[in-house]
């Protein structure tokens, strides 16, 4: 498979923090990547790292199998929205666009800035200032900015944070139709539901470093094992005397269970539990109305490790 960014060992240091220390990651070409980490894990460095706006400290990267020293060579084919924007608030949207299009030599005509435009969702906002722009219409903008030039790799920095539901949908299905046309993507984000269901595979940052790196069905698959969590609403509520007879009865492996006011919290640590204790319940004449189990969420395994 054909890599378009190769990194590696790539540290960063400020001052007296390591920021990087050490990261190691290919994106293929046609995949979208997600880079995953809580806010100041360090996505942002990277970014600029690759984008040559920051030096790196030690290590290596290629883009385009262009060493980083050489990096000018390949810009071209580099679409860039950074996470913090230096937009030109007073400009109406469609000559700013304009403007950076003119800056990288983008060839289109007046029709084909509008159609950009309206590829971002920004349709009919051509001659708004930006300044009067809201939040998700000034990322939408910043992405119309990173395809010019027609990019092959797009190098996305928080493309939906802080968007409503209606916007990120959006954005997220403009990066499918990104991707569908070819194109390499990069994205970050600080929410990892919400980068797995857009990236091919995910790298999550966590202490300067990758701690996981897979396709998302891969990293559900190392949370198998761990611990697993659910709740029943039963009549009469299952109080956690009931919990502990039942378990000293049956011999059931509940890790943790505690009886609330509508229902009770249990914690196992294999899903072959669940039957069992759901039986031990019925069997003791307890009405059993709901098992819930917790979905899985990939950030409590990882992230906040
Ligand atoms: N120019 C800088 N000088 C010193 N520290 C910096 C600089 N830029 C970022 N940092 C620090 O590096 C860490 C990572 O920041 P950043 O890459 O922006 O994280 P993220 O994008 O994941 O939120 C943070 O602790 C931040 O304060
Ligand atoms: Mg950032």
């Amino acid at each position: 498979m054909e890599s378009i960014v190769q990194v590696k060992n790539l540290r960063k240091e400020y001052r007296n923090t390591d920021v990087l220390k050490g990261i190691n990651l290919t994106v293929n070409k046609g995949e979208v990547f997600g880079f995953v980490g809580h806010n100041g894990a360090g996505k942002s460095t990277l970014i600029h790292i690759l984008t040559g706006i920051v030096n790196k400290t030690s290590g290596s990267f290629t883009i385009f199998d262009m060493p980083d020293n050489e990096l000018n060579t390949v810009k071209r084919k580099m679409g860039v929205m950074p996470d913090i924007t230096n937009l030109y608030h007073n400009m109406k949207g469609y000559n700013f666009l304009k403007y950076m299009g003119e800056l990288t030599e983008d060839k289109r005509s007046k029709a084909g800035y509008t159609e950009l435009l309206k590829k971002v969702g920004l349709e009919g906002a051509e001659d708004q200032k930006i300044k009067s722009y809201s939040f998700g219409m000034k990322k939408k903008i910043s992405i119309a900015q990173a395809l010019l030039g027609d990019p092959e790799l797009i190098i996305l920095d928080e493309p939906t944070s802080g968007l409503d539901p209606e916007s990120a949908i959006y954005i997220r299905n403009l990066i499918s139709e990104l991707q569908k046309s070819g194109k390499t993507i990069f994205l970050t984000s600080h929410n990892l539901d919400e980068i797995e269901r857009i990236s091919d595979r995910v790298g999550i940052l966590s202490n300067g470093v990758i701690k996981k790196f897979g396709t998302p069905e891969e990293l559900k698959k190392v949370e198998e094992g761990s611990n697993i969590g659910f709740s029943v609403r039963t009549i009469p509520m299952l109080t956690t005397e009931k919990i502990e007879e039942l378990t000293n009865l049956h011999q059931l492996n509940i890790i943790f269970g505690e009886g609330r006011q509508t229902s009770a919290r249990l914690i196992v640590k294999s899903e072959e539990d669940i039957p069992k204790i759901t039986k031990a319940i019925v069997d003791s004449g307890i009405s059993l109305y709901e098992v819930k189990i917790d979905e899985k969420s990939l950030e409590d395994v990882f992230m906040n490790a």
